[in-house]
């Protein structure tokens, strides 16, 4: 059989933590081996955007900005690659065009040669300003597909939203299953199709949340997978991503060695077991997170379940849980089945939560009214008329892409922040605000004065 080395990508300095240890490792943890990364021998480090951008700020006191270009000093050959939620950016909601061009443009400028951009609703209209503004950086732009099991998605879809990614000029394509739900055989099918019907790269991102990761990554190579996502074994497993010395073992002597070698990641993996130890003691993490066979059956995220009955407990309404198990699904079906990733797993999540508790869309938060409305863009299926009754009564929904109703923002950020005492601010400074205001703020005053 002919040689075909299946390529690494390591996610210890995003996925890893932001999946065990809640995004709290610091770029002090990073510094002592970004050389020994670099020297592995990866494809690249997923290293930046996600969830880290917002816990720089918010828990760890540092700027987002300048971790990314430490990194980028540090790490000469191997390629950094960051995850970008299209028109969210970073935050929670969509943001003007400006704006996401100009992130896109100063992460390239600060270092990231890769951008995985997705969209929660797979709405290929959330992606197409990010994708544009990364091909005109000159970066390489991956676009992904959301993963998720309903009526409602289908290989054929699937390959289709690939397909229209590359015709917007992707130059690879991920898997992501950020609640490991993509079985072995599944992912067999989909990889095998998606070689066949694109001209492009396929890469596997999944979680161990339902134990099943491992296999899937296997059943993917098989079927001619490109590139995978691993972990070193300390941020490895549960819900994060399989792990790395592991998966590179597996594949050892096989036409798709990876040609990695085992000691270096030996080394790493105990270097990288001190620091699960320091972070979780400095921050006080639980990070003996079981696998979670149930969001097979729930399609519930795991560390969202427990976030949820913590919810409900404060409220005095744990004995509901079970009830609230059997609503979510509901409440996705009558939704429109959106993916379960943020924001629609936060969305969806705290809609059922309501329904149990209060009574069904008894009282309906903002976000859920703007879902029916369109503003996410569009649902996979239609939402359930008398739901969409309910929560926006004869109010139409939007067709046209949601971004096109927000008119530009840098200007008016650049004004507010100089109002704030910052009239000089850098641009990196002026997007760090426009993301998340008070915490920006609360930086800046503390160490631009
Ligand atoms: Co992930």
């Amino acid at each position: 059989m002919e040689k075909k080395p299946v390529k690494i990508v390591e996610t210890v300095l995003r996925d890893g933590h932001q999946s065990l240890a809640a995004t709290r490792m610091r770029i002090s943890d990073m510094l002592p081996v970004l050389e020994q990364l670099d020297d592995v021998g990866y494809y690249a480090l997923e290293a930046w955007g996600g969830a880290t951008f917002d816990a720089c700020l918010r828990f760890l006191d540092e700027d987002p900005w300048e971790r990314l270009r430490t990194l980028r000093k540090h790490v000469k050959k191997t390629k950094l690659q960051m995850l970008l939620r299209g028109q969210n950016i970073l935050g929670y909601n969509h943001y003007a065009d400006d704006v996401v061009k100009e992130f896109v443009n100063r992460s390239v400028d600060n270092g990231i040669d890769i951008i995985r951009i997705f969209d929660a609703l797979n709405d290929v209209r959330n992606l197409e300003c990010a994708m544009r503004a990364t091909k005109d950086a000159g970066a390489h732009a991956q676009g992904a597909i959301v993963y998720t099991v309903s009526p409602y998605h289908k290989d054929d879809d699937f390959v289709k939203l690939a397909q229209d990614l590359v015709s917007m000029g992707a130059d690879s394509i991920a898997i992501k299953d950020m609640a490991g739900l993509l079985r072995p055989y599944a992912a067999y099918n989909l990889v095998k199709t998606l070689k066949e019907k694109t001209t492009v790269p396929i890469e596997i991102h999944s979680h161990c949340t339902s134990g099943m990761a491992s296999t899937t990554y296997l059943k993917a190579v098989e079927a001619g997978v490109d590139i995978m996502d691993t972990a070193l074994s300390p941020f490895s497993r549960s819900t994060s991503q399989p792990c790395t010395e592991s998966e590179v073992a597996m594949l050892e002597g096989t036409p798709w060695d990876t040609g990695l070698e085992l000691q270096k990641l030996h080394d790493l993996a105990d270097y990288f077991q001190e620091v699960k130890k320091n972070v979780g003691y400095d921050f006080n993490l639980n990070m003996d997170i079981p696998i979670d066979p149930k969001v097979l059956t729930f399609q519930i995220p795991g560390g969202m379940l427990s976030n949820l009955l913590n919810q409900m407990k404060e409220q005095g309404s744990a004995d509901k849980y079970p009830d609230l198990l059997k609503e979510m699904p509901r409440v996705r079906a009558e939704l429109g089945w959106p993916p379960l990733v943020t924001p629609t797993s936060q969305i969806v999540g705290s809609m059922a939560a309501l329904n149990v508790t209060l009574g069904r869309y008894k009282m309906i938060p903002k976000q859920v009214k703007d879902l029916v409305r369109g503003k996410y863009g569009r649902t996979p299926a239609p939402i359930d008329p008398a739901i969409k009754k309910l929560c926006i009564g004869d109010e139409p929904q939007i067709d046209h892409r949601p971004a096109d109703d927000i008119p530009p923002q840098m200007e008016a950020m650049k004004d507010k922040l100089a109002a704030a005492g910052f009239p000089n601010a850098s641009i990196d400074d002026v997007l760090s605000y426009a993301l998340f205001p008070d915490v920006a703020l609360a930086y800046f005053n503390k160490h631009r004065g």
